[in-house]
């Protein structure tokens, strides 16, 4: 069928057509934002899910909820791992934050304070921002010790009850959670520790890969009572199908009984590969129904698309003891393995491989579900591991060169 209006949108962060099957998520949240607008306690979340799961258009649409309820919001996506990231976007931010605050009731003694407190903060931690000051230092300073697990609470308190004094909201989203420091991540978890104790309106939403619970848990150990983790996951049948349909049917076309279970079959319902399925489906189709064979004869392309577009630039970016880790994974199937195990497959002792699994996590190409077992965090990449690298070959440490 025609490919200018071909509705499928497989790409990162890209709205989908039909958004199913997270109503759970938004409708908590939505909860979330109403008791602290009533003033009244809840939890931040930390949304955890897999590569392409639809993580980052699920926190894209939380955060247009808590706009449009009248929160003052920062939202910003952690680059990676390379550290340093959360002061340098904190910043620039709050201080928009700040003014649009300003603009809602011109300045007051809070808001000097939070003003005051985010100039100490940005110059404590060596970042210049174009921002605008608020009245006079206030005789105690505040958030400029350059310990960041101290300042950040202090600061964003002081944000949050200049918010308070305006009978509004601070919301925090951040993507790509996982590749923040302990030191940001307990500092982040310490002030919404401090912000609940106080009864403050704010609330955190981020989202990221699985193993950030044990991460933030690491960090501080309350981090499991403070915060809630839901899962995202791959979407059930129903909503699978409604991804597929609904888009499909705005333009009078539909996909058969058969194409469809070929496609959740292959697809195991994870959204990105959901909306690949779909869009070259569509291409293929004569219409108006799009078939099994037309979803069959799109197979080669699809395959070949998603381990270009999906897997290969993650693959890639790994060094050939990784890639053979990685290898040896794919030869026990799907699901998580014992890091015994998979050293067992590569013919080696976990404690050979250890570094490697260690920069891979990292990396975030996998992560522990449990203490011990090792998972990708990117769905149905054993397939691919096999299709790149066809034969395991056994595991050999590189000869140290002097
Ligand atoms: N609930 C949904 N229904 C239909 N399609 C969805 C849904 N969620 C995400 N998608 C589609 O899936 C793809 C991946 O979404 P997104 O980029 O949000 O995933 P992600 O979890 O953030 O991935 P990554 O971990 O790689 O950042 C996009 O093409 C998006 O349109
Ligand atoms: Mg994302």
């Amino acid at each position: 069928m025609e490919p200018r209006i071909n509705p499928f949108a497989p790409g990162a962060g890209v709205r989908p057509p039909a958004f199913s099957g997270r109503e759970h998520v938004i409708e908590d949240v939505d909860i979330a934002y109403d008791r602290i607008r009533n003033g009244l306690h809840a939890n931040s979340m930390i949304l955890l899910g897999l590569r392409g799961v639809g993580k980052t258009v699920l926190l894209n649409r939380l955060h247009q909820d808590a706009k449009a309820k009248g929160f003052q919001t920062v939202k910003f996506e952690v680059p990676d791992g390379s550290g340093g990231h959360l002061v340098k976007q904190l910043v620039p931010n709050l201080n928009a934050v700040l003014r649009r605050l300003d603009r809602m009731q011109a300045a007051g003694a809070l808001l000097d304070r939070a003003g005051a407190s985010l100039r100490n903060f940005a110059s404590a931690f060596s970042v210049s921002y174009e921002g605008i000051s608020f009245g006079a230092t206030p005789a105690t300073v505040t958030a400029d010790s350059g310990d960041l697990e101290y300042d950040l609470p202090e600061l964003l308190e002081l944000v949050a009850l200049a918010a308070q004094e305006r009978g509004t909201c601070l919301g925090l989203f951040i993507d790509e959670f996982q590749y923040l420091s302990r030191s940001e991540l307990s500092a982040l978890t310490r002030s919404f520790h401090e912000i609940a104790q106080a009864g403050l309106p704010a609330i955190l939403i981020a989202a990221g890969l699985p193993q950030i619970a044990a991460l933030t848990g690491e960090a501080k150990s309350y981090a499991e009572r403070l915060f809630l983790y839901p899962k995202i996951g791959a979407l059930d049948p129903d909503s699978s199908q409604e991804v597929l349909r609904e888009p499909a049917q705005k333009h009078g076309a539909d996909f058969s009984a058969t194409a469809l279970a070929r496609i959740l079959k292959e697809t195991q319902g994870y959204p990105y590969f959901l909306q690949t399925w779909g869009k070259f489906a569509w291409d293929e189709a004569e219409g108006p129904e799009i078939s099994e064979a037309d979803v069959e004869n799109a197979y080669v392309d699809i395959i070949t698309h998603l381990d270009q577009s999906f897997f290969r630039t993650r693959f890639d970016r790994c060094s050939d003891a990784e890639q053979h880790y990685l290898r040896g994974m794919a030869e026990l199937g799907e699901g998580a393995h014992g890091t015994g195990e998979i050293a067992a497959i590569l013919g080696t002792k976990s404690a050979a491989v250890a570094n490697i699994r260690k920069n891979l996590i990292n990396a975030g190409m996998i992560y522990a579900p449990q203490y011990g077992e090792t998972a990708f965090t990117v769905p149905l990449f054993e397939d691919f591991m096999k299709r790149v690298i066809p034969g395991l070959e056994p595991y050999r440490p590189k000869k140290r060169t002097r």
